[in-house]
């Protein structure tokens, strides 16, 4: 019998609490007291306070599972592993363990806790960045993790990959190690130097293993020592589950079990994988931002919810199927999460009447967007949408670039996206004066 997302859930909390991490409570996604940051978007993000020394943690080890959106993938949600909404699972070291033990734990929920064949793990170390040249090598993880892995797994990589944070625009952040697993030779591009830096998708990250907490960004962009040296890993149960499961994407895991068979329903999902996906992974999104009070609108966080919102609507659109599908994921959503996360039952009948009012204030939108579409295709001889007229989609009836370059996509089309931008940057400088 295969390994469930709610076992994984259990097994990770279970193996640090016995490791003496006490587990503490999840949190909004809306941040608090934090203008760095608009949605939470990691396990850490709650609990800054606790690494920067701001405030006392209730235990120097930590661990819980927390709620998190990102949508700086937003365009990858399709593809076997991208998504919006993930539970992280995360366990803290507050000016406790370092690398050492860090590594260690790591090292022992992955091979005998959850028995990974660890023939298929590698890892990434931090190898130095010219951008951050005040950040040496982190030689000290590569040494740590040559206990346990042959040197050709243990992988040096630059600052875009290996140095995370802040989870706002400030604040703590240090050079982090990750687990990769290796799905097997034929998921992936063959190349014989492919990587856990190949994005073609046959590593999979598991697991950020530790981000090891050293330093604090600053706005002018340098950092100063925090007073603790402390570590922040984190896990997303679905990609857990996606590696555990041997599951060919995320989306045909247990997590995703129940939201599928209401897709499976009513579109052929081989045909439609791309859109049935983005489907699935923004109506989740939608019901948990909803349920910790984002309602859909013009700025900041609002915004953020609209975009995605509109994003199920557009697929919808597109499919031809009808919008009361978004009800339908949304419900499936909340009966299978809401063992652990009651509010979303209590603020049911508040998500529906959002996702009702949203879908009807978008068809108007969508019906006028979608006709001028259709007239500047007709009058142009290339497959490019030029920025002009995307402009004019966005400034005249309010249609957001990303549904222009969807519905572009749909149709085998692209946008001028620089004139685009500069057409709404001279707008801009305009309404400045
Ligand atoms: N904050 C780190 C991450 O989100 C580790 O939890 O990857």
């Amino acid at each position: 019998m295969r390994v469930t997302a709610n076992e994984i859930r259990k097994m990770f909390l279970g193996f640090f609490t016995q490791n003496g991490h006490k587990e503490i409570g999840n949190a909004s996604l809306v941040p608090k007291n934090d203008p760095t940051l608009l949605i939470i978007n990691s396990g850490m993000a709650p609990i800054k306070s606790f690494f920067t020394g701001e405030s006392i943690p209730p235990n120097r080890r930590l661990c819980n599972i927390q709620r998190c959106v990102r949508t700086n993938d937003i365009e990858n949600v399709g593809d076997p592993h991208h998504l919006t909404f993930f539970e992280m699972m995360g366990n803290w070291s507050i000016g406790d363990y370092f690398k050492k033990e860090s590594i260690r734990l790591s090292w022992n929920l992955i091979k005998d806790a959850f028995g990974f064949d660890i023939s298929k793990i590698s890892v990434t170390v931090f190898g130095g960045d010219e951008k951050i040249p005040n950040v040496p090598p982190d030689v000290e993880s590569m040494e740590i993790w040559s206990n346990f892995l042959p040197d050709e797994r243990i992988v040096p990589l630059g600052a875009d990959s290996n140095f995370w944070g802040p989870a706002g625009d400030t604040g703590p952040c240090g050079p982090c190690t990750e687990v990769f697993y290796d799905r097997g030779l034929e998921k992936g591009c063959g190349k014989s130097d492919c990587g856990p830096e190949c994005e073609c998708g046959r590593f999979l990250e598991i697991w950020n293993a530790g981000v090891f907490m050293q330093y604090y960004l600053h706005e002018d962009g340098s950092f100063s020592n925090l007073p603790l040296l402390s570590v922040d890993a984190g896990a997303g149960i679905e990609r857990f589950s996606f590696a555990l499961q041997e599951a060919s994407s995320i989306y045909e895991t247990d997590v995703f079990l129940p939201l599928f068979q209401v897709i499976g329903s009513k579109i052929n999902l081989n045909e439609h994988e791309r859109s049935a996906r983005i489907l699935a992974d923004h109506a989740r999104t939608t019901v948990f931002m909803i349920a910790d009070g984002i309602f859909p609108g013009k700025t900041k966080r609002e915004y953020v919810l609209r975009r995605i919102m509109r994003r199920v609507l557009l697929h919808v659109n597109l499919l031809g199927i009808d919008s009361a599908i978004f009800l339908e994921i949304a419900k499936a959503t909340t009966q299978s999460l809401a063992h652990h996360y009651p509010l979303l039952i209590k603020n049911n009948g508040l998500t529906q009447e959002i996702i009702r009012s949203e879908t009807i204030s978008f068809a108007k939108v969508l019906s006028k967007g979608l006709r001028e579409f259709d007239k500047i295709v007709f009058k142009s001889d290339s497959n490019v949408v030029s920025g002009e007229d995307a402009f004019k989609l966005h400034d005249t009836l309010g249609f957001p670039l990303e549904l222009t370059k969807e519905i572009a996509e749909s149709r085998n089309m692209s946008v001028n996206i620089s004139d685009y931008l500069t057409l709404l940057n001279e707008q801009r400088n305009k309404s400045r004066l």
